[in-house]
């Protein structure tokens, strides 16, 4: 093995053979050597003699070996607002935080409802070769409630549109969600709901409770999300397709996803870091950072969807990466937009809430970022099992390594990040995609290939 040159600090991108030397898949077990060839998992255990002499061997330290993290929910801005976010800049920090896949959401300028925007965001996210970058379609043609977009032609696109959601706003006409349903179900493509009856938030920039009483803050009650999933889960069971609710953030929700699996309602969830780490106490500086919707909530709501997610009853995490640029967030809060970014520091906060405090092991990391939510977008080659033969999609997790999160290091391009000065234990120090390197750490200034050579 030592007969191969690790080149460690200088992991090139290129593809070839790979071995993944000194790793632990799962965090389980004695070190092993995960070889790799033209992207795929071709042998695990001990280097085998007639391994490529020219492979690239990238010493693992120990560390966990993942799947590569999938994030259904991230807003990367292009086309529209790529003074704040692009598919690039989006990639390189879903690289950083371990993503070999991310959906990004149809609220750009236009709005994503066209198979040559959608072909177009899907083929400057494989020229950049960082990460797939899967559009979803919205559910109304511009995002406008009245009017569905045309599924099929999307599902039929370059681009194999395979979820659709207006999120950012609420599909609030029941009756329309109904014939998306229905439309949705013969196509079988995901809905995801951004759970909020307008007409109760009109106005709210924080969460309806004694925080926003104090501080003057028109508030968003918990019933304007909680009636929206009640309501989605009634229209899932009689029209019988899939729905996603987008970032649960209520113990009442968590109460009705609950009830929704008892019953067999095909029902599932995201939460955010942020809603499972942070409370509206941060509200109390005015800082317009921690605007978000829906927005951050209550103790008991923290723990009653931490808990969920131990339980199965939200079935995975997802960022929500939000950029905003500063003359958006550094404004009166009720002015500022809504949103946080997420992509660089969603590991750290999973690992910290579940595996530094011994509630959860590594598999359910790897079951909550990486196998369900493939599972519910019905990616085939991501969050699959480590194992010969498997598409390699990998991510090497150092759970020993202190780190301050720094805006000075993003690799997004907007700041608005609610963790800055934080300290945190755990890091991505490799990404792979196919066989690609995507992100390491420990390479020269821990910087991402601005365009991997593929
Ligand atoms: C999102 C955005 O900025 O696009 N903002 C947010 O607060 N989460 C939209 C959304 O996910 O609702
Ligand atoms: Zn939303």
């Amino acid at each position: 093995m030592t007969n191969y040159p690790a080149t460690g600090a200088q992991a090139p991108a290129a593809a070839g053979t790979i071995v993944l030397h000194n790793v632990r898949p799962y965090g389980e077990g004695e070190d092993t050597s995960v070889t790799i060839t033209d992207g795929v998992i071709t042998h695990i255990g001990p280097v085998p003699e007639d391994v490529d002499p020219t492979a690239t061997v990238i010493e693992g330290h120990s560390r966990v070996l993942l799947p590569g993290l999938v994030d259904m929910h991230v807003h990367l801005r292009e086309p529209g607002r790529e003074d704040t976010e692009t598919i690039e800049t989006g990639s390189q920090a879903a690289a950083k935080g371990g993503f070999t896949a991310v959906f990004t959401m149809a609220n750009t300028a236009p709005v994503l409802d066209q198979p040559i925007i959608a072909e177009s965001v899907w083929a400057k996210g494989q020229k950049v070769g960082l990460c797939d970058v899967h559009p979803v379609g919205s559910i109304t043609k511009g995002l406008e409630g009245k009017t569905l977009t045309e599924f099929g032609m999307l599902r039929n696109s370059d681009a194999k549109v395979r979820m659709f959601s207006d999120d950012g706003k609420c599909v609030t006409d029941p009756q329309l969600m109904r014939r998306a349903l229905e439309y949705a179900k013969g196509l079988d493509v995901l809905l995801a709901q951004h759970a909020e009856d307008h007409r109760m938030t009109e106005g709210a920039s924080a969460h309806e409770g004694q925080t926003a009483a104090r501080l003057g803050l028109r508030g968003w009650p918990r019933v304007a999300e909680e009636s929206i999933v009640a309501r989605d889960a009634l229209l899932a069971r009689d029209y019988g397709n899939r729905v996603h609710i987008c970032h649960a953030s209520t113990t009442g929700t968590v109460e009705l996803l609950k009830w929704a699996k008892t019953q067999g309602i095909p029902l599932t969830a995201e939460v955010t870091p942020h809603h499972l780490l942070l409370t509206d106490s941060k509200l109390e500086t005015y800082d317009g950072l921690y605007r978000v919707n829906p927005p951050l909530r209550e103790s008991h709501d923290v723990a009653a969807l931490r808990e969920a997610l131990l339980d199965g009853t939200i079935d995975c995490v997802a960022t929500d990466h939000a950029p905003h640029g500063s003359e958006d967030k550094c404004v009166e809060f009720e002015h500022a937009k809504p949103g946080m970014l997420g992509l660089e520091s969603s590991l750290a906060i999973v690992a910290r809430i579940f595996v530094e405090s011994g509630l959860a092991d590594w598999r359910f990391v790897a079951r909550v970022m990486s196998e369900k939510p493939a599972e519910i977008t019905r990616l085939p080659d991501h969050g699959r099992p480590i194992a010969v033969g498997e598409p390699a999609n990998l991510t090497i997790v150092d759970p020993q390594s202190s780190w301050t999160s720094d805006n000075a290091q993003l690799a997004s391009k907007s700041e608005n990040n609610p963790y800055a000065g934080e300290e945190f234990h755990t890091q991505v120090a490799l990404t792979v995609l196919r066989g690609h390197v995507t992100y390491d750490r420990d390479a020269a200034g821990g910087r991402v290939p601005a365009a991997a050579a593929h």
